[in-house]
Formats: structure tokens, sequence, C-alpha cells
């Protein structure tokens, strides 16, 4: 969403200003920030204070989510050295900001409409665009600082969703990933997520649609034909399970149960036996007990998820889980099970990118080198699974039948056919 973002803040700062990766070469760096864990606000303190320390002439601005958090505690403490502040409701008020040369500008406010559904973010050159069809979040899950940060659902029309798409085909992208903090909750007038999905697969010249995240409590049936149905429609869903005790599920507001979460896995598999499934889970919640704990080791093996996020708890201020249950739980603890439960996770994903040795995958080019080499390419398969191989005179987006002769916990490797 991050990244999404901040192509639509390129977008709107336009022409005027000159973009550079290089923080040694700009006059001004905006940090677009992530409040959801304390570890990533961290970061970006650590950053800031590097930043001027390099170079102290330097003016910084706070985007984002942690805009929203520390609000006017960012401009009030004068020890933090930051000239602009905007939530993510008010990058259009940026060029303004930017534009007063010495002073400081500062606007955290929420809207209930914007969606910048006008604006068509400035995107590199390449395979995958975001577009995000919603924004904010109603949930008010106990333990996150989302629905405080990015304020209330809004949904963005599905025309202007299928234009930016079409657009976006002429543009030579090949894939969109549709973005929302729950996208079972998208609705414009009548039109409701599996809708839209289906509208957006008809789009010609699209190879791919990948969306990103459904929450199980609202996962409706219809969703599931749509994504059965519609081959350019990835086999893949994230879907984000938190915690497996029932206690700690009621206590994180999920509203659904251990059985309910079986069952929608069960539907899911019925429906379509190759999905790709993948979740993140929370250990450490509050007065989460070592049997507890259990639960959720129980679903993983149970579910056999193809790879799961795994984070530890942490208090965000201003949400319920803060405010009412202290963070009882020892670091210590947080530590075993964050190590146990990837330990488990990494045997069963190994065991599943084995499973796939011999098949033969369509893997559509992402990137011509990989961290390791200049000599492979990579791409992924319809579960989003990473593949390497060979490079041989490929080129990004295209779209090679792949053998799969190799898996370690996290890529699969092969050969074109
Ligand atoms: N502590 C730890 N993990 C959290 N997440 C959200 N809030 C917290 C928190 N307070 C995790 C959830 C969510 C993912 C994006 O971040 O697992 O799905
Ligand atoms: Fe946060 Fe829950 Fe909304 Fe996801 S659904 S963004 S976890 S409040």
């Amino acid at each position: 969403m991050n990244e999404y973002d901040t192509e639509i803040l390129k977008s709107i700062l336009g022409s005027g200003f000159l973009f550079t990766t290089d923080p040694g070469e700009a006059d001004i760096v905006l940090l677009n920030t992530c409040s959801v864990r304390e570890n990533a606000e961290r970061k970006v303190f650590a950053r800031i204070y590097q930043l001027k320390h390099e170079n102290p002439g330097l003016r910084i601005g706070i985007l984002g989510c942690m805009a929203s958090h520390f609000k006017d505690k960012l401009f009030e403490q004068k020890s933090l050295p930051v000239d602009f502040v905007a939530g993510p409701d008010s990058y259009r008020q940026l060029p303004e900001m930017l534009a007063r040369s010495q002073d400081s500008g500062f606007d955290v406010t929420l809207s209930e409409f914007e969606t910048y559904e006008n604006i068509f973010p400035f995107r590199e050159k390449g395979v995958n665009a975001w577009i995000a069809i919603m924004r904010g979040c109603n949930n008010f899950c106990s333990f996150c600082i989302v629905p405080y940060t990015r304020g209330r659902e809004r949904s963005r029309s599905p025309q202007s969703i299928l234009q930016e798409t079409q657009q976006l085909v002429r543009d030579g992208f090949c894939q969109v990933t549709l973005l929302g903090q729950n996208v079972n909750s998208y609705r414009y007038e009548d039109t409701g997520f599996p809708a839209l999905l289906k509208k957006i697969s008809r789009v010609e010249g699209l190879k791919r649609i990948r969306f990103t995240s459904p929450h199980p409590k609202d996962f409706p049936s219809e969703l599931l034909t749509v994504i059965a149905d519609n081959p350019g429609i990835c086999k893949h869903i994230h879907l984000p399970l938190q915690a497996g005790s029932d206690r700690i599920l009621k206590k994180m507001r999920r509203k659904y149960t251990r059985q309910q979460y079986f069952d929608l896995v069960g539907k899911i598999r019925d429906v379509c036996p190759e999905m790709v499934l993948t979740t993140d889970i929370i250990v450490g919640f509050p007065t989460e007990s070592d049997t507890e704990f259990w639960d959720t080791v129980d679903v993983v093996e149970t579910v056999q998820f193809d790879s799961a996020f795994i984070f530890k708890y942490s208090p965000r201020e201003g949400t319920a889980a803060a405010k009412n249950y202290p963070d009882d739980i020892p670091e210590t603890v947080k530590t075993e099970r964050i190590i146990q439960l990837n330990g488990l996770q990494k045997n069963i994903s190994l065991t599943k990118n084995r499973a796939h040795i011999g098949e033969t995958h369509q893997v559509l080019i992402e990137a011509l080198e990989t961290k390791k080499s200049k000599a492979d390419v990579q791409g992924r398969n319809d579960g989003n699974k990473l593949v390497i191989l060979t490079n041989n005179d490929y080129r990004l987006g295209d779209m090679l039948n792949v053998r799969i002769t190799g898996a370690t916990a996290h890529v699969l490797k092969g050969i074109t056919e």
C-alpha cells in the first residue's frame, strides 16, 4: 500500500520537482511510513537522525501512518528534525506545503471520501501495477492501528478502476494487484468485490490479477467461484489467521472461530484444490497461554499454509488491546514462540515446494537478475511463488512454461520446456 501511495505522491508532486533515489542529492526527503508494528516505526526514527546527521540542511517530511499516529507530537517535539507531516489522506496538500520554501507544514486530517480516484499514479515501467480499490478499515481488530491511522473504509468507483486497468495494459503492464485492508468490504453502489473482480478479469491484454487481503470473517462463496472460473485471476489467497485459539481470536475481535476458519479453508479447497494459501499470525498477544499458542501451532499443522508471516505482538498506542490489556507475555516467550512457529512453517513450505518438482508452471518474468546472480531471471508462478531460472534472452513480462527442478522453503527452481 505504501509503495502505491508513493506512486500517487509522485504524481501529485508532478513536474515541479525532480526525483532522486540518492538522499545525498536531495534537498527534501519524504519518508512514507508504516505504523503497523513498533519495529517499523523504530526504523524510521533511526533513519531521520541518520539523514539529518549526514546533511544538516536537509528538509525532512514524514508521510503516511506515522504522521497520523504521532500527530502533534512529531511537531511539538522540537528535538525531532521534521519539517513536514502529512497523513495518508493529505497528499494533495503536499505541493503547497513544500513550495513554502522555509516554512514547515502539517496536515493529518483523515477523510471519509479521499480515494485519489482521479490521480493516475506515477509508476516505473514494469510487470506489476498496484491499484488501491479501497482505503481505510472499519474492522477495529483490537491489536491493529490501521483504522486510526488510515481512517474509515471507502471504496473507489469500478469505472475508475477499470479505466486505470485498461490504461495500464496500454502502458505495458501485464499484472494488476488490487489492494485494500479488507477487499471483501469493497462496495461501490451495487458493485461488491466479486463483481469488481469479474469486470477486471475481462480487460483484454491483462495476464494476471492478484488481490490482497480478504478477511476470513466475510468471505463470500461467490468470490471463490469467480476466482475458480477465471484463469486470469491467480489461485492464491492470503487469509490472515492471526491466532488459533478461540479465546484469543475473540480478544483480538477477529469475529471468527478456529472452526469457522477451518470450514472456510475446507470450502476453498473443495472448490479449488490447487489454491495456494498464505497467512499472517501474531504470537504473544496479551494473556496468550502456552496451550493457546499450541492451538495456533495446531491450526498451522492442520491447514498446511504455503507460507506465513509471523509477528511478535507489539502494543500500538490507541488500540483497544493496548488500552485494555497489559503486554504481559515476556519477550523471551514471544521469541521462543516465533522461532517454534517459523521452524514448523519452514518445514511445511519446504515439503509443499518439493511436491512441485516435476510439474510445469506458468511463470511471469518479473526481474532480469536475482539477488544472487546476474545470469538468472526470476518470476512468479500463478500461486505467487518465486521461481528462478537461467536467463536465455528473456524479457520482462514473458510468460514461460517452466518445469520445476528444485525447491527450497522460499523459492522454486526450474528450466523452460
Ligand atoms: N503487533 C504485531 N503484529 C501486528 N499486525 C498488525 N498489528 C500488529 C501488532 N500490534 C500484523 C497482523 C497483520 C499484519 C499486517 O501485521 O498479522 O495481518
Ligand atoms: Fe487491521 Fe483488522 Fe483492519 Fe486488517 S482488518 S487492517 S488487521 S483492523
